[in-house]
Parts: C-alpha cells; structure tokens; sequence
C-alpha cells in the first residue's frame, strides 16, 4: 500500500506541475568536423573497401607485423591486406593517440574482442575471467573460440573488476583475464595486472565505453596484453559501427589480422601449429567509409571527453544534496570520462523505492534507467547452457566438467546488489549543456523532495 501511495505521489508530483523536461536530450553520435568531407571524398573515389585477401607482392610475414603507422604509408592499393587508405590512416591515428605500434580495426568493438582471443592462442576449454557487469559481448566473445567465460564481482565503488574476487575464480583452467572499463571508469590496473602476471594470464582490457581515458597518465587498452574500443554509434566516438584492437605485441596485431580477413587463404606451409592456431579467418573489416568518418571523429575525442567530465561533475556536484544518491568513485590516479552515469540509490527510510525514483523521474521527462535487466551471468545462454546446439557445448565437452563453474543468481550476489540500486543517465555528452544538467537536477530535486 505504501509503495502504491509513495509511486503516486511522485507521478502526481510530475503530472500537476508539469514535467520539468519535454525535449529530447542530444545523442553522442554528431558531426564534429571534416566527417561530411572525406566521406564524400571517400564515396568518389569508388573505393569503399579496398580489403583484399591476398597480400599482391608483399610478403605476407612482413605485412602481419607492420607497425600501423608504416602501414598508412602504402598507396591506397598498395597494402590491401591490410585494408585501404582510410582504414590505414585511421590505425596509424588510433595506435599514436593510444602510444602503440599496433591498431587493428574491425567491424564492431565484439568482433574485435573475438579477434583478440584468437591471438590469445586459446584452446578450447579454457577459461577466461569476465567482471559480472558489463554489455552481454564481454562474455560471449568468450565462447568464440569455445572457451568458458568465469564471472567476477565488481568493486562496490567503481563497479570495475574486484582484484580479489579475480584471485579467488583462478581456476588451473584459466588462461586469460577480460578486464572491463565499465561506463568510462578505469579498473584498478595496478592489482589486476599484478594478479594476472602472477598468474602467467593474459590481460584483454575491453574499453568499449572508455575511449581515451587514462590510469596513472596511461590510457587504458595499452596496460595488458590487448585493449579493445567500439565505434558503434552510442559511443564517445562512432562511425556507425565499427571496433579497433590495440596491442604492442607484433603476434597479437598478425593473428588479429588473419583473424579478420580470410587469414586462412594466405598461410604459408612452414608455419607452425601455433601460428595457424584459431586462424579461422572471418571477415571483420571496418568498410572505407566507416574509416573516413571515424578519422575526424578521433580527432575530436578529447574535446569530447571534456564535455563529458565538465557535465558529469557538474551533475554529481549538484545533486551531492541528496544523500541517498551514491556516485561511483575512481580509482586512485584514474581518469573516469563518464559514458552512462550510474548513482546508486540508497533508500533508507525515505518512501520511495528505486523503481518509484525511476518512475518519478521519467515522468519529468528525463530517460533515466534502472541498470541491467540481467546482468550476463544471469543470461540464459549462461544459466540453461545452450550456446552451439542444443547439447550444452562448450560448457558440456568431453573435457570439461561443466560443474565447475556455476552461472545465475546468486552467484554474484555483491553485483546482483548493486544493479538493484542503479539509477542510470546517459546524456553526459556534448551538445549537451550546463543547462540541460540543470534539467536533471531539477527532476531529481522534484521527485527526491
Ligand atoms: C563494454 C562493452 N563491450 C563491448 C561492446 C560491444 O561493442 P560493439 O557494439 O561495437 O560490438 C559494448 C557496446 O556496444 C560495450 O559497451
């Protein structure tokens, strides 16, 4: 009864003074420079993506390990394993805004982490670590190559991989460990690197939603073995759709590389099991034309992310009055560029549950969300194991004991409580205002009073 009372209460609240908002705020996926221009630049020349799958005179074992920024300096058709002449600038871009050798780019940030796993050289039965929270592809890359996702708690403040909970899913059978920098926050590297190194595991930072954010001055995607972003059209940055792999390590960036065009056509008799391993060559090619508009758009990211940080403060500021609203922290010496602003909701004694928040706050016209519907280890692909047919491989195989690893509620229950508490807003990004915050904070103040 009391729930029924409170939830209309903060719809009448909405409803007899008007909703504070009736615009729509502004999306992240806006034109910020010379995308109209090289896109048409693109179009007329009729090369919308000069990928090929032969290397045409290049040695193939020289091309797979060439650094990006030589790369960009072949003719538009001079190099078409490795794409044309807007892929390869826009990697040349992104390896130097990142300080590394090598970009890879692909069609989605998903493919990308597939690619990475790849070159991982995983077998099949291995076990990867993933944090709880994340979007559904952190985990289902995983089973890519047949290899079982772990899953981790998150850190009760940051809602990034938990160290310790890392250290305690170890298993014989874990090879890798798939850090993810949730919502634009940055994990805590300096233990999770530590832990994983101990552990002789590989690191793959998945930094879909943290495109040039930094820890310790470094950016995130360089501190492991591979980092991985996205360009699909919510991001801080977009083309539409697309992904890019980033890697220091020359055998990464060439199985990422076969990985992604055909690699099987151009394998050469003297390579070892080990080079050909996982070499099932898809096709994960960013298009010509995705690339021509995702090379500006890199050039204004960090204009971008000021916006982002100079609205996220401003918001948390203000709303700091209400103590029942807990925002994330950041790590020690992390950057956090806010991709989806999550506060935690602490009800407390006051009347009103989350979802009565959420409610209120929508009728004022602001889109704000409750968190996850299910969190992935809650997915059904996890809980009922149907991934490839309907047999339960790869989690039932000749040599896996499926037992071993438990996926559903309950199993994380730090996490599952955290995402009952969330309160989530988005539109942190430019064009977006001081004044359209002001917005924010006045519907939060309406329905919180
Ligand atoms: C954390 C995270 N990982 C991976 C992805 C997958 O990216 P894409 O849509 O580019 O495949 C997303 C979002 O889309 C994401 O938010």
């Amino acid at each position: 009864m009391k729930t029924k009372d409170s939830k209309d209460a903060a719809s009448l609240r909405g409803a007899q003074q008007g909703p504070v908002r009736t615009e729509p705020f502004h999306s992240s996926c806006y034109v910020s420079g010379q995308e109209e221009a090289l896109l048409l630049e693109c179009l007329r020349s009729h090369q919308w993506s000069s990928f090929k799958g032969g290397t045409e005179g290049l040695d193939i074992d020289k091309v797979l390990v060439m650094p990006s920024r030589e790369a960009a300096e072949y003719g538009p058709l001079d190099n078409r394993f490795l794409g044309g002449k807007y892929v390869r600038a826009f990697e040349r871009d992104f390896a130097a805004c990142m300080d590394v050798d090598f970009a890879v780019s692909a069609n989605s940030a998903t493919s990308a982490l597939i690619m990475a796993l790849g070159a991982f050289n995983l077998e099949p039965g291995d076990e990867v670590i993933v944090p709880c929270m994340s979007f559904n592809a952190t985990a289902t890359a995983v089973l890519a190559y047949n290899c079982i996702p772990v899953f981790a708690e998150v850190k009760a403040n940051t809602y990034c991989l938990d160290p310790a909970d890392l250290e305690k899913k170890i298993s014989g059978r874990t090879k890798a460990v798939l850090v993810v920098h949730l919502g634009g926050a940055c994990a805590d590297m300096t233990s999770i690197v530590e832990v994983a190194r101990r552990h002789g595991l590989k690191i793959l930072e998945d930094c879909a939603q943290a495109p040039g954010v930094k820890f310790q001055g470094q950016p995130v995607g360089t501190f492991g073995d591979a980092g991985v972003f996205s360009l699909t059209e919510t991001k801080n940055i977009t083309c539409g759709e697309g992904g890019v792999l980033v890697t220091r390590c020359p055998d990464i960036a060439a199985k990422a590389r076969l990985i992604r065009n055909h690699g099987e056509g151009v394998t050469r008799d003297q390579w070892s099991d080990g080079q050909l391993a996982n070499v099932i060559g898809m096709n994960f090619r960013l298009t010509e034309l995705q690339a021509a508009v995702a090379i500006p758009q890199l050039q204004s990211l960090e204009e971008r992310n000021e916006v982002r940080r100079r609205n996220t403060s401003y918001l948390i500021d203000r709303l700091r009055k209400h103590p029942c609203l807990i925002p994330p922290e950041t790590e020690p010496g992390g950057d956090y560029v806010c991709f989806m602003l999550k506060w935690r909701y602490v009800q407390g004694d006051l009347p009103l549950t989350r979802d009565e928040v959420v409610a209120g706050l929508q009728a004022q016209g602001i889109p704000i969300i409750k968190g996850y519907g299910r969190m992935m280890h809650e997915n059904l692909i996890f809980t009922r194991k149907i991934a490839y047919g309907r047999q339960g491989f790869p989690f039932i195989a000749p040599w896996f004991d499926e037992k071993r690893v438990r996926y559903g509620s309950g199993t994380q229950p730090v996490s599952e409580d955290l995402n009952k508490q969330f309160i989530w807003f988005k539109y942190v990004n430019h064009p977006n205002t001081q004044d359209d915050m002001d917005d924010v904070v006045r519907a939060f103040d309406k329905v919180l009073v």
